[in-house]
């Protein structure tokens, strides 16, 4: 698919079914974490992909995390549902900002002081996005979640993760099995001036 396309492609999509990821878009999708760039080449964004039971336990994680949050009746109908839909999903990518890395880059560059974490969440933005073409691009559809900070000590303490790697979003994709309605744009005169 052309890039174009895939941008073009890529919706929100809440109607996810399983599929099998091939070995080959696994390593498609490794290829595109190392791709991505970030500020000063600081690297500091990471990914774990969950399949199988392993995204299963996250929708657990996140269950359990708003069932003590909100509590059992409120937990039951649209959150339940929505959640459920999630989980009958193939897989969900994590994104993490490694904090430590952020922090060594502060330290190197006081000036900069400021923006690191800002970049850092920026350069998190473009991993996810890369990941929500990618799915477009395989044919899968995805939407961004985020279930943080709610649910980030159970996620660290679950896959063993270092402390210092703070939970961006969270990324259900899947096979689609409906796709999202038609959605408004603004004019694009007043999203993007082309002056020459
Ligand atoms: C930074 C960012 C955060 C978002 N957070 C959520 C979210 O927490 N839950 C959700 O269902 N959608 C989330 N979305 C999806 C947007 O609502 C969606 O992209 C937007 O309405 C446009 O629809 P589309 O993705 O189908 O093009 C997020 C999107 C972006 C870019």
């Amino acid at each position: 698919m052309e890039f174009i396309d895939a941008v073009g492609k890529r919706r929100s999509v809440y109607d996810l079914g399983k599929a099998v990821l091939s070995d080959d878009a696994v390593s498609r999708l490794q290829r595109i974490a190392m791709d991505v760039p970030s500020a000063y080449n600081s690297q500091s964004q990471r990914v774990v992909l969950l399949l199988e039971k392993e995204h299963d336990a996250l929708w657990d994680i996140v269950e359990s995390s708003l069932r003590r949050r909100i509590g059992d009746k409120r937990y039951e109908g649209k959150t339940s549902e929505k959640i459920d839909s999630f989980r009958a999903a193939a897989g969900t990518v994590l994104f993490f900002d490694d904090t430590d890395v952020t922090s060594s880059f502060v330290e190197r560059f006081p000036s900069g002081a400021d923006n690191f974490p800002v970049w850092a969440d920026h350069a998190g933005g473009m991993m996810q996005y890369a990941f929500w073409l990618a799915f477009a691009d395989l044919g899968l559809g995805a939407s961004l979640q985020h279930y943080n900070p709610l649910i980030d000590d159970d996620v660290k303490e679950r896959w063993g993760l270092p402390a210092g790697w703070k939970l961006l979003a969270q990324m259900p994709f899947g096979a689609v099995n409906e796709r999202p309605g038609a959605k408004e744009y603004m004019p694009v005169s007043e999203k993007i001036r082309v002056l020459r």
